[in-house]
């Protein structure tokens, strides 16, 4: 399962990059205006900042939401740089666009999804990645991990090529659940990935050994 870092914080982006585990970044609309990102100009160059810490697939969200304008904002974002792929939300003129992106050599990572249905539109659209948001199901009394089992069954089962990017990451757990039920990514909040090191029995054993060779 590849990592990647879900923020556009280029300082944490360089933490999770240079702990090196990182395979690549997805960013939306609410991470990006945290940084206080606004603008195309300051869009683009922080989009190009955050390709030259990482060396592997950066999602990049569209703000447009009709068709023909989602596809002229993506090709902008893909002109950016080769690892750009365009985030696209789960609506009718986003799964058009999809298909237009896919048969024009942009990828997409299609994103906002919370089911199945979703889940194989986007693959039959030729998106490159789907997302399912499985921290806001688990909001809602919902089993988030178990939506992303039922995806990566159906995916399986039908051969579609669509990578499944676990999204909505809370915790360290998730990771865990996620990779046990066949995620391909999981796209995680720094705190999440380092929550992956912690376990009492390596603090208390690594004391032990620090204090055992003090008699070495
Ligand atoms: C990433 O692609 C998603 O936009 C992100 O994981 C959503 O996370 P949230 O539910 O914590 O906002």
């Amino acid at each position: 399962m590849k990592f990647f870092i879900d923020t556009a914080n280029l300082a944490q982006i360089q933490e999770a990059h240079d702990l090196g585990v990182l395979d690549g970044v997805t960013t939306n609309p609410s991470l990006m205006a945290k940084e206080g990102i606004k603008g195309e100009a300051a869009i683009i160059k922080h989009y190009e900042d955050i390709c030259e810490i990482v060396d592997g697939d950066v999602s990049a969200e569209v703000l447009s939401t009709d068709f023909k304008s989602i596809i002229e904002e993506g090709k902008k974002l893909a002109a950016i740089h080769p690892n750009i792929v365009v985030k696209v939300p789960m609506i009718k003129d986003g799964v058009k666009a999809i298909k237009w992106f896919t048969d024009n050599g942009i990828r997409t990572n299609c994103t906002l999804v919370f089911s199945a249905g979703q889940a194989i539109l986007a693959a039959k659209a030729g998106a490159a990645y789907v997302s399912p948001f499985i921290g806001r199901i688990d909001d809602t009394n919902w089993d988030g991990v178990e939506l992303i089992a039922q995806i990566a069954q159906i995916y399986s089962l039908q051969g579609y090529k669509t990578e499944i990017l676990a999204a909505s990451i809370r915790s360290a757990l998730h990771i865990v659940k996620c990779a046990e039920v066949g995620a391909d990514v999981c796209t995680c909040p720094l705190d999440s990935i380092l929550g992956l090191l912690k376990h009492p029995l390596t603090d208390i054993g690594l004391a032990k050994f620090l204090e055992d060779a003090k008699k070495m």
